[in-house]
């Protein structure tokens, strides 16, 4: 939530900062400004909306160190009097995160005589800045952390101090990259791609003094080394290429996501040390918020049914609020695209201040989730810039599933079979992508369905959540996923004949079954989408429209399934105008509580 960056070096600041605000803007699009000193002057420009709302002004800013953002509303509405960069006296800054303590130190510095022109929590920050401003900027930075609580990154500009960008973070990301004309600093990776050699990774509570040669990293005890990377995420990768948008490029990505995690896996997951504790587990938490809680549904059941072993899935929100039983005989797999989920790290913290074992099942092996963790397993996703997260469902759903073999492998249970049943799914994936038109037909029939009620049993339900997920956030109409027994106990109520029910059935023993629901639902003047693999039923009375699936085995259906549901949400929106990419009031990474 939110996107910062910098820039410190040889080139002209503004257009630098820019093209990485453009890469981060999946983090909010609700305001963005950007910040460029010129000798000791500083000018500013804030907009509301998104990134490009300021490209004409960008030209006009000259100077060679700037910092920008995109913004995420927490505090204050998205507006222009809310855009950062805010100022106070000499110094602008942008902030990502959120100040708690942010009533608190606003009454204090009114009484100091300072003056809001926001309504944000980050402008306490600039203020702050005025405040204990000595003509060192170091030791300003230091001052001012410490009165900040808990979550920000953030970047500063001084007219006193015209070489040096001052950064810090806890419990926000910041990178800092060095590229051939200078230092950069970015809330990710990806904004930095084709501009950075290298790349360092911030630890909570690193402060950071940036100039164009060199980058000073310290903490309160003093200066600290970090390790320099080599970036070698390439910049064409981020390119949407032919597609439309992101999404759809992503959804077609994701064949490639699942072999790729499957051979990372095999080729760099090390589970040795963990055996002993596969073989004594009682139980299991996996934890998530929004898709990767939805992950953790479908997780749970090939836990189950491959490694006997009892497992929840657990929204984090809930979970670090709640008194879960926890201990060394469990094991917490934290789900999680971006690694960054505020509720989700809160979640796996508590996991670990109470010495239950931790796997963090992530896309950015850098993130903050990341480094918590006993043991990484990467979902080898590639970056993903829509808002809406397809291919890295995949490929979270494909580790989950690839641990379950392994935890079920190590109890005793045969789970080649089951590795073996995974394998064929990229190919299955890419025969379902090939057909995705008759998808785009569906979503042009039924684009002012009232609402949308996604039906199936045990995986096909898990697949059924995530496809209303996708549906709400990016097509806007209210949906939910149920268990199609469950629709007869009060939400069939809402079912009349503008509604559409996708029914999702994948397991041969239950179709009969979950087809007495869609029987119910099309009694009622509902529409039906039928997505199974099972040709007979496409044909059955009542079925409006059907996407046919390739042969696949049970457990793992969610897999691909889950792509008609996915190209139904993009499609809808479309169809209504919408922008899938950058849906309204959401940002990809919800880094704040
Ligand atoms: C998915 O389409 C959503 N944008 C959202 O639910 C997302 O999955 C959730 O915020 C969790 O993000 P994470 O995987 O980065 O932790």
């Amino acid at each position: 939530m939110c996107g910062i960056v910098g820039y410190v070096g040889t080139r002209q600041a503004a257009p630098e900062v820019y093209r990485g605000l453009l890469r981060l803007e999946y983090r909010g699009y609700d305001s963005v400004g950007l910040a460029v000193l010129n000798g000791s002057s500083l000018g500013v420009v804030r907009k509301k909306g998104k990134v490009d709302a300021v490209r004409e002004e960008i030209g006009g800013m000259i100077g060679t160190i700037g910092i920008g953002h995109t913004r995420w509303a927490t505090h204050g509405a998205p507006s222009e009097r809310n855009a950062h960069p805010l100022r106070s006296g000499k110094f602008a800054i942008v902030h990502n995160g959120i100040i708690e303590n942010y009533r608190a130190l606003r009454e204090e510095l009114e009484a100091n005589g300072f003056v809001f022109s926001s309504d944000t929590d980050s402008e306490t920050i600039a203020h702050l800045f005025a405040l204990y401003d000595r003509g060192d900027l170091r030791e300003t930075l230091r001052a001012v952390v410490r009165r900040l609580e808990v979550s920000f990154a953030i970047a500063a500009l001084c007219e006193g101090a015209p070489n040096v960008i001052a950064a810090a973070r806890r419990n926000s990301p910041l990178i800092v990259g060095r590229g051939e004309t200078g230092y950069y600093l970015a809330s990710d990776i990806p904004a930095l791609a084709g501009c950075v050699q290298t790349v360092t990774v911030l630890k909570n509570g690193d402060m950071a003094l940036v100039c164009a040669d060199r980058v000073q990293i310290f903490d309160d005890r003093g200066e600290v080394r970090r390790q320099e990377q080599v970036c070698s995420l390439r910049a064409e990768t981020l390119e949407r290429g032919d597609n439309a948008h992101f999404m759809l490029k992503e959804m077609k990505e994701t064949p490639q996501t699942i072999r790729n995690t499957i051979s990372n896996f095999a080729e760099r997951v090390r589970l040795e040390p963990f055996l002993p504790l596969f073989r004594k587990l009682k139980k299991i938490h996996l934890i998530g918020c929004g898709t990767a809680y939805h992950s953790g549904l479908a997780g749970k059941l090939a836990i189950e049914r491959l490694a006997r072993v009892p497992a929840e899935a657990c929204i984090a929100s809930e979970y670090r609020y709640g008194d879960p039983i926890l201990g060394d005989d469990t094991l917490a797999i934290a789900v999680s695209q971006s690694g960054e989920t505020a509720d989700t790290i809160a979640a796996a913290q508590l996991d670990r201040e109470s010495g239950t074992p931790l796997f963090v099942v992530t896309n950015v092996a850098h993130s903050s989730m990341a480094s918590l963790a006993d043991l990484v397993v990467p979902t080898i996703a590639g970056a993903e810039t829509a808002v809406a997260a397809t291919k890295s469902y995949n490929g979270q759903l494909t580790a989950l599933y690839l641990l379950a073999a392994a935890i079920a492998a190590a109890r005793g249970a045969d789970a080649k079979r089951a590795e073996e049943e995974l394998n064929r799914y990229p190919e299955r994936c890419e025969e379902a992508l090939s057909r995705l038109e008759e998808v785009e037909r569906v979503a042009q029939k039924f684009k002012d369905a009232k609402n949308v009620c996604f039906l199936g049993r045990g995986v096909d339900h898990a697949a059924a959540l995530e496809g209303s997920l996708k549906l709400k956030e990016i097509a806007y109409i209210p949906s939910e996923g149920y268990p199609a027994g469950e629709l007869k106990h009060g939400p069939i109520a809402l079912i009349d004949g503008r509604s559409l029910v996708v029914a999702i059935m994948t397991q041969r023993r239950l179709a009969e079954k979950t087809f007495n629901a869609v029987a119910e639902v099309r009694a009622r003047g509902a529409k039906i989408f039928l997505i199974t693999p099972f040709e007979e039923y496409a044909r059955r009375e009542g079925v409006d429209d059907c996407f046919l699936l390739p042969k696949c085995g049970e457990l793992f259906s969610p897999v691909l399934s889950v792509i008609p549901l996915q190209a139904l949400a993009y499609y809808t929106a479309v169809a209504r105008g919408n922008d899938p990419d950058r849906p309204r009031n959401l940002a990809k990474s919800v880094t704040v509580e």
